[in-house]
């Protein structure tokens, strides 16, 4: 049986996946290089600086460590705009659904988010109260496909691997929630993301018991 569930946030509780593609999509603009959607899929669930990383390798281009951050930051303050409006709304449906039932099921929650930004977004979004824990991404060494974001959210909850189910949009967080051990459902394309135990379409197909009584 499990104990937890550990979600991701963007593209499974909310549609900020899409206000991050905009925004790296700009700054590739800007820069001159090739990035489309599917380009974008292998940025999904990593972090700021390595995505910035990942675009800059994609064109062929390296830069000074102090323009590598002000294009971070650049990034970030499109991000910011796109998502400074978000609220309860805009919440997939079936997100505090799925939250709710972990609660009600007596298991626990943890939002496991590469995004420094993530604890503002949980606010605005409501749901920050349905989280027993949210890992801090900063606090970990390794960032996604790596274990550690998961491993530690396991280790704060007190839990071995075998008791988390693990939920993800991204091809680099399935391979992190199952380097940590887990099991892990793929939320969108079962082809982008074959390697999943399970894949549904949305968060609004999210049903514990399929999983609980495993
Ligand atoms: C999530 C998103 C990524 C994003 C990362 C860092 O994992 O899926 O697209 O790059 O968070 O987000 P941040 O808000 O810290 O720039
Ligand atoms: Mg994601």
């Amino acid at each position: 049986p499990i104990s937890a569930v550990l979600f991701d946030l963007d593209g499974v509780l909310t549609d900020t996946a899409h206000a991050h593609y905009a925004a790296w999509k700009r700054l590739a603009d800007e820069l001159g290089v090739p990035f489309d959607e599917a380009t974008n899929e292998a940025l999904k669930g990593v972090d700021r600086m390595g995505s910035l990383d990942l675009l800059l390798r994609h064109g062929g281009l390296s830069v000074d460590p102090e323009s590598r951050d002000a294009l971070a930051s650049r990034k970030n303050g499109w991000y910011l705009d796109a998502i400074q409006a978000y609220g309860p709304a805009d919440l997939f449906p079936g997100a505090r659904e799925a939250l709710c039932a972990v609660r009600d099921a007596g298991l626990r929650s943890a939002l496991c988010s590469a995004s420094r930004n993530a604890p503002a977004l949980i606010d605005r979004l409501g749901i920050a109260d349905l989280f027993d824990i949210v890992v801090d991404p900063a606090s970990v060494p390794h960032g996604k496909p790596a274990p550690d974001i998961f491993l530690a959210a396991a280790r704060q909850l007190d839990l071995s691997a075998d008791r988390c189910l693990g939920v993800e949009d991204a091809p680099a967080g399935v391979a992190a929630i199952h380097a940590a051990g887990m099991f892990a459902i793929g939320i969108g394309d079962p082809q982008v993301l074959s390697d999943a135990d399970r894949v549904i379409p949305s968060i609004a197909d999210f049903r514990l018991e399929d999983y609980h009584a495993r």
